[in-house]
């Protein structure tokens, strides 16, 4: 059976999607957590192993402060409500981003979360939150030099392993909603050899069937890895 090892996810358009409705940002949002809820589960009901999602971008800091503001509480909020059926559900939660700039309490959550879930094995959630893949890019490097590495020693395997995720697998199929196409420094490394899949919907419009026409979508790409088409025929 064909199946994605690792999605990738840029849930985009909770905005546009509450001023269509005369609504205030914010419930873009909120129903945006619902729907992160439901493609968790479906995701992991089809036996997925891997799934990242883009919360909040080392760039999105240039929004309004009230907006901010909201976002940070609404993913400790959300934590708290949360993670409790995530981790009996047997999903191990990373967050990967950084850290240093995050509020005290939300700190604390993510380790929390993240030591309470981690012997968890049915599915990997990545939360994106503070994250840039420049910035991932570059704390990588960072890392490589206090580990005193040498040149001759760096490799892509190796440089991987200094990622937020050292076991993370490259993704393979990436989705963005909400009409744009673009990568919005997301999973710079990550994304190499990802299948693209854009929707239209806006994220809280997005569904556990979009979802799976995603995948059978990627089931159908010939994928070649800059290979040949049916390599070994010759
Ligand atoms: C994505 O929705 C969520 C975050 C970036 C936090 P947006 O808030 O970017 O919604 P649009 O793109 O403005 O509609
Ligand atoms: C990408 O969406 C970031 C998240 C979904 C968290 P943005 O709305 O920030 O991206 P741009 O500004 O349209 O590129
Ligand atoms: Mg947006």
């Amino acid at each position: 059976m064909c199946l994605p090892k690792h999605i990738a996810i840029i849930m985009d358009g909770n905005g546009r999607w509450a001023s269509e409705r005369g609504l205030p940002r914010q419930e873009g949002h909120r129903q945006g957590v619902k729907i992160l809820k439901k493609i968790i589960k479906k995701t992991s009901e089809l036996g997925i192993k891997y799934l990242t999602v883009y919360a909040f971008s080392t760039e999105n800091w240039k929004r309004p402060d009230h907006e901010v503001n909201f976002l940070m509480k609404l993913m400790e909020r959300t934590m708290a409500s949360e993670t409790d059926e995530l981790i009996s559900n047997k999903i191990k939660i990373n967050f990967i981003g950084r850290r240093d700039c995050l509020a005290k309490e939300l700190k604390e959550k993510i380790k929390d979360v993240e030591k309470s879930s981690r012997k968890n094995d049915r599915l990997t959630l990545n939360i994106a939150f503070n994250y840039g893949g420049r910035a991932e890019i570059i704390d990588a490097v960072k890392n490589v030099i206090d580990n005193d590495l040498q040149a001759d020693n760096i490799s892509e395997d190796v440089f991987s392993k200094y990622l937020y995720q050292p076991d993370l697998p490259d993704v393979e199929l990436l989705i963005r909603t909400g009409g744009d196409k673009r990568i919005s420094n997301f999973l710079l490394w990550q994304l190499a050899y990802a299948e693209m899949f854009f929707s239209d919907k806006y994220w809280p419009d997005f569904s556990a069937d979009d979802l799976q026409n995603a995948v059978t979508d990627f089931c159908n790409r010939e994928r070649r890895f800059g290979g040949l088409k049916n390599a070994g025929d010759n």
